[in-house]
């Protein structure tokens, strides 16, 4: 690998039917707490800092069920998938390519390392685990052992230099081969294991699903909660641009809120809950209210820029609650397009985002009319490993 960040695309392919797996819904868009089967790799990679590009291979009669942007149609099968998925990359040319299975909702940031790393003095690398258990082949109606010396099983992600493994594609189009690695050991380029994942199995027959939840939910075992609260003044609106904001809408009212940004003050409230969550400060400490950018910002990228940050440490957003204070306006005829409004700034199913409100009976600022106020929760599942790096004075704290 060249000394200068080189270019690398994730391909990851969800074409298949899941015809072994069964059921109404293809394997890799089911739920799996929360998130769609292919989402966990799709995000895995983006939020990886060395990938530059990620692109999903669709079936087309899947093109509604993915949401993504820009997919690529596969093919009948695997192999044709893959060379479907590695001509719409062509064009951007990249150095390498990591082409990943769906299926494999439980790939880390440490195999996409693993790989990475070994392809600065490797053609081909793949992650492999050391065959364990004893293998028998079945012969002529009775059974018979087989050495397991130097076997291995292999996963995905395969990483490949870009051109190699197209040029090989395109070469075996119409061929069966089992992987993509098979390609090149049939042009003679040699392909290294590295070290897989127990929790990277592949989706294939439903019992799998279960310890796939399982392995994930410990993984991400975390569980966070965060708390925000904000205030904002109301005032008559001195212009257009001065229109009451609530929840990333514009609310129709007679007064609007102060402040430096737009002052959605819902919205502040629930960026710092999810910024509680991981520790990282306050909304001020990220968006300064001195800092002439946020000068009428749109408070929508804060609250992103938040679950961004939640992302990029693996974490998962399960559920968010924002509570509004006021006497006007009244929220409830807008309830349904605020929480789809923080689920798309979030990218959440709206089934996992709440909004309320409630008076104060007349009572204090609220009450008379000259601020509102927002409380919100946040509930964050974190991995582990994040946590595990303690120091000193984290260990001698809990030891007392
Ligand atoms: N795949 C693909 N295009 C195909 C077939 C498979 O992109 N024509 C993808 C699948 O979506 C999956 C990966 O290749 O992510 C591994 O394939 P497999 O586990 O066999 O999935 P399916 O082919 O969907 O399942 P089945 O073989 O049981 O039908
Ligand atoms: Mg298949």
């Amino acid at each position: 690998m060249d000394n200068k960040k080189p270019n690398i695309t994730a391909l990851i392919v969800a074409a298949g039917q899941g015809e072994r797996f069964g059921g109404s819904l293809p394997k890799q868009y089911l739920p799996l707490l929360g998130r769609p089967v292919f989402m966990w790799s799709v995000e895995a990679f983006r939020n990886h800092p060395a990938i530059s590009d990620v692109r999903v291979v669709i079936h087309p009669d899947h093109a509604g069920l993915s949401g993504i942007e820009n997919p690529v149609i596969g093919g009948a099968t695997r192999q044709e998938s893959v060379l479907k998925g590695l001509e719409a990359i062509a064009p951007s040319n990249p150095d390498y390519v990591l082409i990943h299975d769906a299926a494999r909702p439980g790939i880390t940031p440490e195999l996409i390392n693993g790989i990475i790393e070994a392809l600065k003095t490797k053609e081909a690398a793949i992650p492999g685990l050391p065959v364990a258990d004893t293998l028998r082949r079945s012969v002529d109606g009775t059974t018979k052992t087989e050495s397991r010396d130097n076997l291995f099983a292999i996963q995905t992600p395969q990483g490949f230099k870009f051109k190699t493994i197209y040029d090989l594609h395109q070469k075996h189009k119409g061929q069966s081969f089992t992987d993509d690695a098979a390609l090149c050991e049939a042009a003679g380029i040699p392909v290294t294991i590295v070290s897989g994942d127990k929790g990277n199995f592949k989706l294939t027959v439903p019992e799998d699903f279960a310890f796939m939840e399982q392995t994930l939910a410990f993984r991400c075992g975390d569980v966070r909660t965060g708390q925000g609260y904000d205030v904002h003044r109301l005032v008559t609106p001195a212009n257009d641009l001065h229109k009451l904001k609530l929840c990333g809408i514009t609310v129709p009212h007679d007064k609007s809120l102060e402040g430096h940004s737009d002052a959605d003050v819902a919205l502040h409230a629930l960026t710092d809950a999810l910024l509680a969550t991981i520790c990282d400060g306050d909304i001020g400490v990220h968006f300064s209210p001195k800092d002439a950018r946020w000068k009428n910002a749109d408070s929508a990228k804060f609250l992103k820029h938040a679950g961004e940050l939640i992302a990029a440490q693996g974490g998962l957003i399960t559920h968010v609650d924002v509570t509004i204070i006021c006497e006007a306006p009244k929220i409830g005829p807008h309830r349904d397009k605020m929480r789809e409004s923080i689920a798309g700034i979030l990218s959440l199913p709206v089934s996992r985002v709440s909004v309320k409100a409630t008076t104060t009976e007349g009572l204090g600022f609220t009450g008379r009319g000259e601020g509102i106020a927002a409380e919100a929760v946040a509930t964050v599942r974190l991995p582990f490993t994040k946590t595990q790096g303690a120091t000193k004075d984290d260990i001698r704290k809990w030891g007392t």
